[in-house]
């Protein structure tokens, strides 16, 4: 027997030659490969090589609910310059390298989180068995760093799982459950999670004296785990031009080419496939080399910290904390009710609903079985676990079951007499510490709550559209909402896998309130003769998820003019409503929903502008006018920054860095270029505020430069002061 006292890895050799290596970073939750823990391993492998007792190595994890979580990400964006990075990468790859020569077979018992290093760990061993459990998440997320995996993931996932399989994890960059890296040949075996050391053990001991995996192919790489299927051949051989032809235009098209990273990697792959190890490896290491240090790279590194932030915030000041939700109920089971209650179930919460008619109520239940069933389709989850969640949720007309929801969620009608008249209701059955979490978009809490008896138990949790997919929270604390009550909406909304952001109560919150110059703008230029199709895929260039146009036939054009009415009432100058929301919403055009709005729909497809919209908004002649890229970005995205800078000035969110995560998450304000913010920085705010001062004279005062903006232009103040 031997240990390593206070390091990260603990070795115990067992008498019959059974070599266990835990791995666990003393005093952290995570396992992570900094350079000293690197450096250990190191020093642990070599030692290991020189033994002649050991028969096997299994390597374990002492954290319960993380495997290995990868390298430390702090020190890849503090690494300075590319040699640095090179080198370090380098020498990541030889010690990995040394865990794949070991002179016995390897063997990882994986329980938790797997990924990045994590996984590139497991790729240089033998054999990879994993527990079963929800927990076990295996995959290679480093795209979404702006990087791509470099200590060897690139090279050996093709090896191991094949082409079109690994290009799927790495492109993407993916993390599977263990079932799903079972099937694709990652995982050799699974294991219920109770008994997987001792399963672990015996495979281990069953491999004594067997020839190694992790090196053995010609090319010095891993061999494949499963065989490769006929399809599979054919694509890695002949048909490989073809594969690769399609994922780059698949990368293209999802990108428009703002993220280098499933480049680099693609190219990576395509070249490193099938040459010597050693060669593919030093092309991970160039490729990298060129990524870390990009605007790109630092935008999402910055992202993933201020998400790793969240984390560990309250929402409110220190010293107030959350209360415990056991009961969440929800009031209205419409498009957002059923998507919250579906939610919330999903994540283990019973949850009681309650509408005003039937029929709703069975959409409700409809729609949240529909979201489950397609991950049944997917094979994401069992008939078994899609029964369990539909047994969660329950519903009915009246107020039963209500009274013991610790919080209740109100997504009816977009009214504020009806939303006072259902809070009144539910004050008379809820428990007097019950929370009433209103899911408005644009009514102020402050209003909603003068209903109350008990205004500080009245919080906004604004849920975007549609609730599954959506990452955002707003929590939105009114004048009378007590620190607890948004401390409690800010850990739920956690605890359902959302990224929340607390805002103060003003119409439109944040993100609703700056998205709206982005859609009215694009409506004008439309007016004005631009085709809507020039503006939409203009924006889609410049990163965002969909143009203003399809945005606004997405989200309900009538929903849209609604929203526009409220800001339009607040702030009169800057945000006025144009007739043509009117017009389109009279004439029955009210978007994707009726299959007819700015463009026409076959099913669910959108399939080309629609000529009457044009002709319906009296525009005389269509596609007579073009604009640049540059121009279409000061038109729709300079007003929105301008909105940010009023929103900061208000302390409608504690900074700028709140404001980028919520744009981003709200919205999918293009994450590489850092969120609006950051964006307002990258071009500098005298080019901006200029810009606006120039719209101002040409197209009208909505334009005029924010005060903030206007004197951190003055100053050359950016929104993130350089510290
Ligand atoms: N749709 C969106 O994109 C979106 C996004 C964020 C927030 N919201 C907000 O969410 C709320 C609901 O919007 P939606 O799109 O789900 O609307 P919806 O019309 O799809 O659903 C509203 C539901 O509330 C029910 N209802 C009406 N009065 C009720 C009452 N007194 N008690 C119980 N149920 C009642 C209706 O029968 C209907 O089923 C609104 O406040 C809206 O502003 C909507």
């Amino acid at each position: 027997m031997s240990a390593n006292a206070g390091g990260a890895f603990r070795l115990a050799v067992e008498a019959d030659g059974l070599a266990i290596l835990t791995f666990d970073c003393p005093g952290e939750k995570a396992n992570k490969y900094d350079t000293p823990v690197m450096t250990e391993l190191e020093a642990v492998l070599d030692g290991l090589a020189k033994r002649n007792d050991v028969k096997a190595l299994l390597l374990v994890s002492g954290k319960p609910d993380i495997f290995i979580a990868g390298a430390d990400v702090n020190e890849i964006a503090k690494a300075a310059g590319p040699e640095v990075i090179a080198n370090g990468v380098r020498r990541g790859q030889e010690i990995f390298g040394k865990l794949a020569s070991l002179p016995f077979p390897t063997v990882a018992a994986i329980e938790g989180a797997c990924v990045g290093g994590g996984c590139e760990t497991i790729l240089a061993m033998d054999w990879r068995l994993a527990s079963d459990s929800k927990k076990t998440q295996i995959g290679l997320p480093e795209i979404k760093l702006g990087i791509l995996p470099a200590w060897g993931g690139t090279t050996r996932l093709p090896r191991v799982v094949g082409l079109t399989a690994a290009l799927d994890v790495i492109l993407a960059g993916k993390v599977i459950d263990s079932k799903r890296a079972q099937r694709m040949g990652l995982v050799d075996q699974l294991v219920p999670a109770p008994i997987l050391l001792d399963a672990a053990k015996k495979f281990a001991r069953g491999k004594f004296g067997t020839k190694k995996r992790s090196n053995a192919a010609p090319d010095g790489g891993p061999l494949r785990v499963a065989p490769a299927k006929a399809m599979d051949k054919l694509l890695e051989g002949v048909g490989r031009s073809v594969v690769f032809r399609k994922a780059r235009a698949s990368v293209m098209k999802e990108t428009h080419g703002n993220y280098p990273a499933p480049l680099e990697a693609l190219a990576a792959v395509e070249k490193g496939f099938g040459r010597p190890l050693a060669e593919a490896l030093n092309l991970e290491v160039e490729a990298i080399s060129r990524l870390v240090g990009t605007p790109a790279m630092k935008s999402l590194v910055n992202l993933f910290f201020r998400m790793e932030e969240v984390k560990k915030e309250t929402g409110v000041s220190a010293g107030v904390a959350a209360l415990p939700v056991k009961r969440i109920g929800v009031l209205g089971a419409g498009a957002m009710g059923g998507g919250i209650a579906q939610l919330a179930s999903d994540k283990g919460w019973p949850v009681r609903m309650k509408d005003i008619r039937h029929e709703a109520l069975a959409a409700g239940y409809a729609q949240a079985a529909k979201i489950w069933q397609e991950k049944v389709k997917k094979r994401r989850m069992t008939r078994t676990e899609l029964a369990a969640k539909m047994s969660l949720l329950s519903g009915g007309l009246s107020w039963d079951g209500f009274d013991g929801c610790d919080v209740t969620i109100e997504a009816v009608l977009e009214k504020l007499a009806v939303k006072q008249a259902v809070l009144k209701e539910w004050e008379a059955v809820a428990l007097p510490g019950a929370i009433f979490a209103s899911n408005t978009s644009t009514l102020p809490i402050t209003e909603i709550a003068k209903a109350a008896s008990r205004p500080e138990r009245v919080v906004g949790m604004h849920f975007f559209n549609p609730v599954h997919k959506m990452p955002l929270v707003e929590v939105i604390f009114g004048e009378k909402t007590a620190p607890e009550v948004t401390a409690t909406i800010f850990e739920l909304a956690k605890k359902m896998g959302k990224t929340p952001v607390v805002v103060k109560d003003a119409p439109g919150f944040l993100v609703n309130r700056i998205l709206a110059p982005y859609l009215g703008e694009g409506v004008r230029l439309l007016l004005e003769g631009v085709p809507m199709e020039r503006i939409d895929q203009g924006m889609r260039a410049f990163g965002m998820p969909v143009g203003p146009i399809e945005l606004l036939d997405d989200v309900g054009i009538d929903v849209a003019a609604k929203g526009a009415e409220t800001l339009s009432a607040a702030w009169p100058e800057r945000m006025p409503i144009d007739p043509a929301f009117g017009k389109l919403v009279t004439s029955g055009r009210l978007g994707r929903k009726t299959k007819k709005g700015f463009y026409r729909y076959e099913g669910d497809k959108r399939v080309g502008p629609d000529p009457q919209a044009y002709a319906d908004l009296g525009v005389a002649s269509p596609g007579s006018s073009s604009i640049s890229p540059e121009a279409l970005e000061a038109r729709l995205i300079y007003p929105m920054i301008n909105e940010a800078a009023y929103c900061l000035a208000e302390g409608i969110v504690a900074g700028p860095d709140k404001l980028d995560l919520a744009m981003i998450f709200g919205i999918g304000f293009p994450p590489f270029r850092g969120g609006l913010c950051a964006h307002a920085d990258a071009r500098g705010g005298a080019a901006v505020a200029d810009a606006l001062s120039r719209l101002a004279s040409e197209k009208g005062p909505r334009f005029k430069p924010a005060p903030l903006l206007a004197e951190m232009a003055k100053q050359g103040r950016p929104f993130f002061g350089k510290e």
